[in-house]
């Protein structure tokens, strides 16, 4: 990586000096020019956004910046990766307002800013969400104005599939996703995005037989239920037990861990394919698969209607309503394993899939009918790449009662939820005193006090309350949660260091202890019956979201400390901030054989961040 980097420094200041000659651009003044003559009554005020070297950590170096009405923003970026500078704000087509990639070392214009109505327009990096700033247009300004989101077509609730054999045809599919205009073409699991969501009582066995009937290219598949404890053979490994073009498998989820029913839990499905995760999810191979628990002892939640789940991601579309394809001019792949060589301007750790447009079960900007009453929500986030951190718009609380992977042993209330890919959390909501009100479920990074201010932010979701209805349920203070494992080891079993690796040949890529993925390779031996103690850390400057198969895990430590109450259930998918440490432990049960351990954002995954362990007798 050293090389790389270096070069690529080097040729950033380089290029930093062409611009700094021009004398066009006077980094960190972004005020008028020293020549604007007072002889003139308004001088046309031209802006600079500069990015410092390190700008992933540090930020824009100008994240204000002030523009007149009609002037010209400059974007200067002397780092050495790439960063956008992209509006939160969309325009009618439902794109970013504006939106330009500035690459390594160089400099361009901001296009369209000169129509932008006055006004304060935030922006953000899409590579790098944290990196935030406000455009502030001075005086008259241009027509264009950030367009609301109207909430104009009803939520949709996957069709439920409650038997104990299950069929999904993976096929391409014309699928609704936007209100208007022509359906989008995706790779479905049974023809609808998402798949259908399979729902089963902890300990009901169930075979889910999945076909391939895709398109010729899309290749083999491997469906991976995550969260969910099963033989290492129906795990949806990366490289072995495909489905091919034509095939089917057959998948066995006992939905018991050690003889016991498995807790109602929050799971889903998606392809699990090695190097092309992040496409074949992005295209539509996503679905979610609730565990009820056996006789609620006691508990009374929301049900029926009331039980809502809401699997929340992101794609970019063209004018016709068809996916873009992030994936069209990606990073060169050696085909053999265990060398992956990344190159070109998507390569790690430029490679961040996210899109413009958030849809919720598939849709944009649902609105959902809601009675004056007790919710439960199933929050997913099942974006490639992107964080969210959910509020509503009245501040109306969270009361947390679960993890996707079984109860909290207390409900916590929270204003905030913060979920990386592949978390879930299980809420309830009371929309009681807000009858006729629509409230917006948003996703709000710089909320004070919490972390996630790399989240996205934007509008998810409207609820639209009306009357008040009678409720059974009840807000459970304790909570028959899934027992922890203890005692736990004192030492630290195995260590996992999530970062980013390089050198000249491979070119760079993601890794964990210094490796990229290589099937072949057994990273780490874990005994049936043992209890271990992993522990994480993040060496790099992204957020990473860290997750295991075959086993739901306690968490012990975050950063020396104790886990925060909405970590203290069961866990599979665990944020790690750059710098962080998290530590936790599981006992191997059941199944031997090899699982995986990797980044879920999936380029991350796909650019070599995974490694292998083997459970063994
Ligand atoms: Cu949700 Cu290994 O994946
Ligand atoms: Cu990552």
């Amino acid at each position: 990586m050293r090389g790389t980097l270096e070069n690529k420094v080097r040729a950033a200041v380089a290029a930093a000096a062409v611009v700094m000659c021009a004398g066009a651009v006077v980094a960190y003044d972004v005020g008028p020019g020293p020549d604007a003559s007072p002889a003139f009554a308004e001088p046309v005020r031209n802006a600079t956004i500069v990015i410092d070297p390190g700008g992933v950590r540090k930020g824009y170096a100008t994240p204000l910046v002030t523009v007149s009405g009609g002037g010209t923003v400059t974007v200067v970026n002397l780092d050495s990766f790439d960063h956008t500078v992209t509006s939160v704000a969309k325009g009618p087509d439902g794109l970013p307002v504006f939106d330009v990639r500035i690459r390594a070392g160089t400099s361009e214009t901001v296009p369209g800013t000169a129509l932008l109505a006055a006004g304060a327009w935030e922006f953000y990096c899409k590579l790098h969400p944290s990196m935030r700033g406000t455009l502030t247009v001075e005086g008259s300004g241009g027509g264009v104005e950030p367009e609301r989101p109207s909430f104009d077509q009803p939520l949709v609730v996957p069709r439920t599939d409650r038997g104990a054999d299950v069929r999904l045809v993976m096929r391409q599919a014309r699928v609704r996703t936007r209100a208007d205009g022509p359906r989008t073409s995706m790779w479905t699991y049974d023809g609808s995005y998402p798949g259908p969501t399979i729902r089963r009582r902890g300990g009901q066995g169930t075979e889910v037989t999945v076909v391939n009937r895709l398109p010729k290219g899309a290749g083999s598949m491997s469906t991976h239920l995550h969260g969910d404890h099963h033989a290492s053979r129906y795990d949806g490994q990366p490289t072995s037990y495909l489905i091919r073009r034509g095939a089917s498998r057959t998948y066995d989820y006992p939905l018991t861990v050690g003889g016991e029913p498995e807790p109602g839990s929050f799971f889903w499905y998606h392809d699990h394919r090695m190097d092309r995760t992040a496409r074949n999810n992005w295209r539509g191979l996503q679905g979610m698969f609730i565990v009820t628990d056996p006789p609620q002892r006691g508990l009374r939640l929301p049900r029926g209607n009331r039980d809502v789940p809401l699997m929340i991601s992101e794609r970019s579309f063209r004018a016709d309503n068809q996916l873009t394809d992030p994936f069209a001019h990606g990073p060169e792949m050696a085909d053999h394993h265990g060398s992956m060589a990344w190159t070109g301007p998507h390569a790690p750790p430029d490679d961040a899939t996210i899109g413009d447009t958030v849809l919720v079960n598939g849709r944009e900007a649902p609105y959902l009918r809601v009675s004056a009453t007790r919710y439960r929500l199933r929050l997913l986030n099942s974006s490639p790449f992107s964080s969210y951190n959910f509020a509503l718009s009245d501040g109306r609380p969270f009361l947390q009662i679960g993890t996707g992977s079984g109860l909290l042993p207390r409900a916590v209330v929270r204003t905030h939820v913060l979920l990386g890919p592949a978390q879930r959390a299980d809420v309830l909501v009371d929309f009681h005193g807000a009858t006729g009100q629509r409230l917006v479920l948003s996703s709000d990074p710089a909320a004070p006090g919490t972390s996630g201010d790399d989240a996205r932010r934007t509008p998810v979701m409207e609820f639209r309350v009306g009357d008040p209805a009678p409720d059974t349920s009840r807000l459970p203070a304790r909570l028959p949660s899934p027992e922890l494992v203890s005692p736990v080891p004192s030492k630290v079993t195995r260590t996992w260091t999530f970062g980013l690796s390089g050198d000249d040949h491979h070119g760079s890529y993601w890794s964990i202890n210094g490796r990229a993925f290589d099937p072949d390779r057994v990273d780490h031996r874990a005994r049936l019956g043992t209890v271990e103690r992993w522990r994480f850390r993040n060496t790099s400057d992204l957020t990473h979201y860290v997750h295991i198969h075959a086993e739901q895990w306690r968490t012990l430590r975050r950063d020396g400390r104790t886990p925060p109450p909405w970590e203290q259930g069961l866990e599979d998918t665990w944020r790690l901030e750059p710098g962080e440490e998290v530590e936790v432990a599981a006992r191997f049960t059941d199944h031997t054989g090899p699982f995986m351990i990797h980044c879920h954002m999936l380029d991350h995954e796909d650019h070599g961040m995974m490694a292998r362990f083997d459970v063994v007798d």
